[in-house]
């Protein structure tokens, strides 16, 4: 009872205290304030080491309480510095080694700041850190191989910076409690260490932009991931079949811009859409930028994915009926592969689709128009136009024939912006096309499109991010007025060879 009373006699002399200048740790007993003087002095060494243009640190004095120091967090007793939080500061240089005497530190949060140099191996020594984050800096070297002896570390982020160098095998020695790392945007090189397999509470694990060669690891199999991004880098090998099929919570899994291959010599994609079946919560499969070989298979149906990026890999035969299963797709890209057929009316089951990237393809469509018009099928199916979250699609680049169908203006009330030029499509231009209130941007150029009428209609391409501003026309006004004479009947209206179309600008009359 007594010891309370004097702590609460302590505390409340704390927050009255009227001493600038004393700590009040020196009400504290010898070890602490000790400490935190010494904590102090590592602070002041720290930022003796680093300009300081704005000027945050400027209360980081010796006569200031050390933990009220600007971006200081002290444990609840006072009794050591705890966090360091200094992000976006516009702190620049070097990270002092001095850093390592805040032996209590379990939080080093310095990002989006400009320190450059190494990163000290002295901050090994800072057994209690959970939480080290130098995100976008400009920090070089390597890891530091000591960092083994950072046994409580949960979050380990150096993103953005300019290391080099190969992960050191032991830092995932002692790695249990390790669950996000992020070591994205470096110039890493060497295999990713099989030892990662150690690091048993890893979810997250980004690596995004680097020089990773040599296979993903085997070793983790053993470890439940939520996210693997290893995007952007020089990994090769087959597919990782088994690794994926011991993932369920799998959600995030990034491939794509590496150099792996489908099994079976890069033919055959039906191994690991397989495997991918046990990922029953994923998200997003990025596979893009490969020359990956085979076929689509009918396995893709996958009720949770959202986004599925294939493009750029050398895919080809049809896209399966069954993709209209992957009820919850928002993005779909297939651009730059070589897959040929129908585009299947199923995509027009996809509710959910805001992105459809199809173009850089053999599609096609060899039913003469007449009989396309009595089957209700278009080159284009009509049902693909009833997606009315569809934003962006772009079936450029094929071999799409047939006229543009008239169910085209479903899509009136949604910002869009669409591309089917480079195709083969005809006809005339269908007027429902002046309907289409909130058309972003279209591109119809390179078509057979109504021979005499419209020689030609080229790119007006000028996507402009902000919603609210206006597409940009790049063709003269007089063109413009002689397209509003023509979707309003007039079809003496002839053109001259470029014409951009907006309809964002034909609507006000
Ligand atoms: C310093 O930081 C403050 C608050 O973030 C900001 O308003 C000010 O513009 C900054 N000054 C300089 C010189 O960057
Ligand atoms: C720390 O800052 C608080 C709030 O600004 C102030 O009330 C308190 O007196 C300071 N503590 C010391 C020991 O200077
Ligand atoms: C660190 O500071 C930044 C900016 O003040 C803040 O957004 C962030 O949440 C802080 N991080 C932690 C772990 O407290
Ligand atoms: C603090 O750290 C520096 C640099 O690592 C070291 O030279 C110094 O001996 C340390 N001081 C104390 C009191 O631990
Ligand atoms: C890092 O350095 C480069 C040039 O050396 C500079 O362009 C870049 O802005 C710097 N980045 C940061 C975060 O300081
Ligand atoms: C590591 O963290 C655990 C709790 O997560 C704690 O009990 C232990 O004391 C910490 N060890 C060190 C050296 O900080
Ligand atoms: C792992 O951590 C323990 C305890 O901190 C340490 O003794 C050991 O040397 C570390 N292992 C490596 C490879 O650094
Ligand atoms: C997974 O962990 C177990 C036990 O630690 C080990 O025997 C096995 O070799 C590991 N598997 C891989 C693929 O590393
Ligand atoms: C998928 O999960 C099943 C059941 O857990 C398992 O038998 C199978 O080996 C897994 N597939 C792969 C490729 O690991
Ligand atoms: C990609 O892998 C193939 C063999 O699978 C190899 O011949 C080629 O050199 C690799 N390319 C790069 C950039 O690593
Ligand atoms: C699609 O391409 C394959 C060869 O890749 C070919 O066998 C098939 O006949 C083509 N199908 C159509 C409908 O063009
Ligand atoms: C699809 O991929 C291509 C790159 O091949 C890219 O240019 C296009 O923007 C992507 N489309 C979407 C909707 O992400």
């Amino acid at each position: 009872m007594a010891f309370i009373r004097l702590f609460f006699i302590l505390l409340l002399q704390h927050l009255v205290s009227p001493f600038a200048n004393a700590d009040s740790a020196s009400f504290y007993p010898h070890r602490h304030h000790h400490s935190l003087q010494k904590d102090k002095t590592a602070l002041l060494e720290f930022k003796r080491s680093i300009f300081d243009p704005n000027s945050t640190l400027s209360n980081w004095e010796e006569a200031v309480f050390v933990c009220n120091f600007t971006g200081i967090m002290c444990d609840k007793h006072h009794n050591h510095v705890i966090q360091i939080n200094l992000t976006g500061s516009k702190l620049v240089g070097k990270i002092s080694p001095f850093i390592s005497n805040l032996t209590h530190l379990r939080y080093l949060i310095l990002d989006d700041n400009h320190f450059i140099g190494t990163i000290p191996p002295e901050l090994s020594s800072l057994q209690h850190l959970q939480t080290l984050s130098l995100m976008k800096n400009n920090l070089t070297g390597p890891i530091p191989d000591t960092f083994s002896l950072l046994t409580n570390l949960t979050f380990f982020s150096v993103r953005e910076n300019s290391l080099t160098g190969s992960l050191p095998p032991t830092f995932f020695s002692n790695c249990t409690k390790l669950g996000n790392v992020d070591l994205s945007y470096n110039f890493f090189a060497g295999q990713i260490p099989a030892e990662i397999g150690n690091c048993q509470g890893l979810w997250t694990l980004n690596l995004y932009n680097n020089q990773f060669t040599g296979q993903l690891p085997a070793s983790l199999t053993n470890v439940t991931l939520y996210n693997l991004d290893v995007e952007y880098n020089l990994l090769s090998g087959e597919l990782p079949l088994y690794l994926v099929g011991r993932q369920p919570t799998l959600m995030f899994l990034h491939l794509s811009y590496n150099n792996m291959t489908s099994h079976d010599s890069n033919t055959n994609l039906y191994p690991f859409f397989a495997a991918l079946r046990n990922c029953t919560d994923l998200e997003e499969l990025e596979l893009a930028g490969m020359g990956l070989g085979g076929t689509l298979p009918s396995s893709i149906g996958h009720p949770n994915l959202m986004r599925m990026e294939l493009q750029e890999n050398r895919i080809f035969g049809s896209i399966p009926p069954e993709i209209g299963n992957l009820s919850n797709l928002n993005v779909l890209n297939l651009t730059s592969n070589l897959l040929n057929g129908t585009i299947p009316e199923e995509i027009g089951r996809l509710s959910r689709l805001e992105q459809l990237s199809l173009s850089h393809n053999f599609f096609n469509m060899r039913i003469p128009a007449a009989l396309a018009k009595l089957l209700h099928l278009g080159a284009i199916p009509p049902k693909l136009l009833k997606c009315t979250k569809l934003n962006k699609l772009d079936l450029s680049h094929n071999k799409l024939t047939g006229r543009i169908p008239q169910e085209i203006a479903e899509l009136r009330e949604i910002r869009i912006f669409i591309n089917l030029s480079h195709n083969l499509l005809e006809g005339p231009l269908p007027i429902e096309l002046s309907k289409l209130e909130n058309v972003l941007a279209m591109d119809l150029s390179s078509n057979n499109l109504s021979g005499n009428i419209f020689p030609q209609i080229s790119s007006c391409i000028a996507v402009e991010e902000t919603p609210s501003t206006r597409p940009t026309m790049l063709d003269a006004a007089d063109d413009l007025d002689r397209l509003k004479r023509y979707l309003s009947g007039d079809t003496t209206a002839t053109f001259a060879s470029s014409l951009g179309i907006s309809s964002s600008t034909l609507d006000d009359d």
